[in-house]
C-alpha cells in the first residue's frame, strides 16, 4: 500500500458541487476527503499542510478518451509519460483507448494494461474493450472495463466494424455502454479516392466530411435506441450531429467533444500544417460555434481529449501519410479555464464537464465532486497568472502542442491523486501511483 499523508489545503476557492465557491479548507484522511469548511482547526498529526491562498481548488479531471500508445507503441508515449503529462494537467483519471498492440480486445490484453499501469502510472486508470466484427466473447465479459469501443471508422485491420450486421450484434449483447468513433467508413473510402494525390493536409477535413460523421452517428443513434443500449458518442465534432442529438437523444445516450473541436477549426491547418491532423477532422467556425451552444445546453454532456500523440517525425510526413491524433492532456484544463476566465463558460461548467459529468455517465464511484467521503482526487489551479503552452514545458513523450504558443491561464499548481502529490508547483513525484477505476454493475 502506499504510504497516504494525511493533508490539509488550507484557505482555497473550494469548488463545491452546487457551484458555489466557498473560501475554506479541505482535509484529506487515507485517500479521502475527509471534511470541507470555511476553517478546519489545526490537526496535532497532519503530514502536510498546503498554503492554498489565491488557488482554486477543483475535482481532479476525469479524461474519458485518451491513446496512451502502451504496449506496443512506446516510442509515441507510454503509461510513465502520459501519465506525468496527466498529472501536471490536473488530470486525476483517464480511460484508455484499445488500438494498441496487441489490440485490447481480450482479458489477458486488458490485464496486461492494468498491470502496466499499476506498475507506472501516477494517476487512476481504466480501460475500454475494442470491438471487433468476430465479437470475441471477452467483449462481453472482460473486467473491469469502463465499456465497449467501437471504430465505425477512421481505422484499419480488425478494431474496424464499420458493417451494420456485426455492429446490431454488438448492440444487441449484453449492457454494457458502447462508446463509437462515428464515421462512416466506405464515405471515407469513397472520398479518399476522389481527392487522391492531393497534398495539403487541408483536404482531410473535406474526405472525412460533416456528412461522413453524421452518417455514423445516425446509425449508432438506430441501433441504441433499437436496443435501449448505453450509447456514448466519442468526439462528437459537427453542427449536424449536435442538431441531431438536440431533436432526438434518449436518456441513455451521452456525447463529448474535445477542446480542438471547440477551439481549433480548419484555419488551423495554414498555420500548423499536419500538427492539425486529427479523426474526426477539424471543422468549421460555425461548427465551433453551434459545439459551444450544445455544450451550454446539455446537449453535449462533457469534454474528453482523445489525446493521441505521434512523434514530430511521424507528423512530418507528407498528408495522406501523416498519421491523425494530437496531444491533449497537459493543456485541456488551462484551455477550458481560460475560456471560463474570458467569460465564455463558468469554472463550474468546466468541473462539470470535465469531471462530475464523467463520473457520472460511467458510474465511476466516488469521484467528481468536493464533498466528505469522495475520494482525494484534487487539483488546486492558478486563476490569476497567465503562462504560455511551450513544448519544452511538456511531459508527453511527443513533445508537442496544437497549442504552442496559445497564452493560458488555470493551469494546474498542485495535483492530489489518491490523498497523494503527485504534481506540486513544476515538480513531478514520479513515485506516486494511481489505481485502478472501477464502474458500478460492470
Ligand atoms: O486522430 C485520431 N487519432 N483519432 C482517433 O480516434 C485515433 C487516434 C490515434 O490513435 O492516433
Amino acid at each position: 500500500m502506499a504510504f497516504n499523508p494525511s493533508v490539509t489545503i488550507r484557505r482555497a476557492q473550494i469548488l463545491l458541487p452546487d457551484g458555489e465557491l466557498m473560501l475554506g479548507d479541505v482535509e484529506i484522511r487515507n485517500g479521502t476527503i475527509a471534511q470541507v469548511a470555511p476553517e478546519i482547526s489545526p490537526t496535532p498529526d497532519a503530514d502536510i499542510e498546503i498554503e492554498a491562498d489565491g488557488l482554486t481548488l477543483l475535482p481532479g479531471v476525469i479524461d474519458p478518451q485518451v491513446h496512451f500508445r502502451e504496449p506496443g507503441l512506446e516510442h509515441k508515449e507510454d503509461l510513465f509519460t502520459a501519465s506525468c503529462a496527466c498529472a501536471r494537467g490536473g488530470v486525476t483519471s483517464f480511460l484508455e483507448m484499445p488500438n494498441t498492440r496487441p489490440l485490447t480486445t481480450t482479458q489477458a490484453a486488458l490485464d496486461d494494461k492494468l498491470q502496466r499501469a499499476a506498475q507506472k502510472c501516477l494517476v487512476n486508470y481504466g480501460f475500454f474493450i475494442g470491438a471487433t466484427a468476430e465479437i470475441l466473447p471477452d467483449l462481453l465479459q472482460a473486467t473491469p472495463a469502463c465499456g465497449i469501443k467501437i471504430f465505425m471508422g477512421s481505422m484499419h485491420g480488425p478494431l474496424l466494424v464499420d458493417q451494420e450486421v456485426f455492429l446490431e450484434k454488438i448492440f444487441s449483447q449484453g449492457d454494457r455502454l458502447i462508446a463509437v468513433h462515428a464515421e462512416d467508413q466506405a464515405r471515407i473510402n469513397q472520398r479518399r479516392q476522389e481527392f487522391a494525390g492531393i497534398t495539403d493536409p487541408a483536404i482531410h477535413s473535406t474526405i472525412q466530411d460533416n456528412q461522413a460523421a453524421l452518417n455514423a452517428t445516425q446509425l449508432a443513434l438506430k441501433l441504441s435506441k433499437k436496443y435501449q443500449r448505453r450509447l456514448h458518442i466519442l468526439h462528437l465534432s459537427t453542427a449536424e450531429e449536435a442538431e441531431l442529438l438536440r431533436q432526438d437523444k434518449p436518456a441513455w445516450v451521452t456525447a463529448e467533444v474535445t477542446p480542438q473541436h471547440l477551439l481549433l477549426n480548419t484555419s488551423a491547418y495554414e498555420k500548423i500544417g499536419t500538427l492539425a491532423q486529427m479523426n474526426p477532422p477539424l471543422r468549421s467556425p460555425h461548427d465551433n460555434e453551434v459545439l459551444w451552444q450544445a455544450l451550454q445546453d446539455g446537449v453535449l454532456d462533457f469534454i474528453a481529449t482523445d489525446h493521441a500523440p505521434h512523434t514530430l517525425a511521424e507528423k512530418a510526413q507528407p498528408y495522406p501519410n501523416s498519421p491523425s491524433g494530437m496531444p491533449g492532456v497537459e493543456t485541456s484544463l488551462a484551455l477550458m479555464l481560460t475560456q471560463a476566465a474570458q467569460g465564455r463558460c463558468t469554472v463550474a461548467q468546466v468541473s462539470q464537464w470535465m469531471s462530475t459529468a464523467v463520473a457520472k455517465a460511467y458510474r465511476i464511484p466516488n469521484k467528481g465532486a468536493i464533498v466528505p467521503g469522495y475520494d482525494a482526487d484534487l487539483v488546486l489551479v492558478d486563476l490569476n497568472t497567465y503562462r504560455p503552452v511551450l513544448s519544452q514545458d511538456l511531459a508527453t513523450k511527443c513533445g508537442w502542442s496544437p497549442f504552442e504558443g496559445w497564452n493560458l491561464t488555470g493551469w494546474a499548481v498542485v495535483t492530489i491523486v489518491g490523498g497523494q502529490i503527485a504534481y506540486e508547483w513544476g515538480k513531478l513525484h514520479t513515485e506516486v501511483r494511481g489505481q485502478a477505476l472501477r464502474f458500478d454493475g460492470e
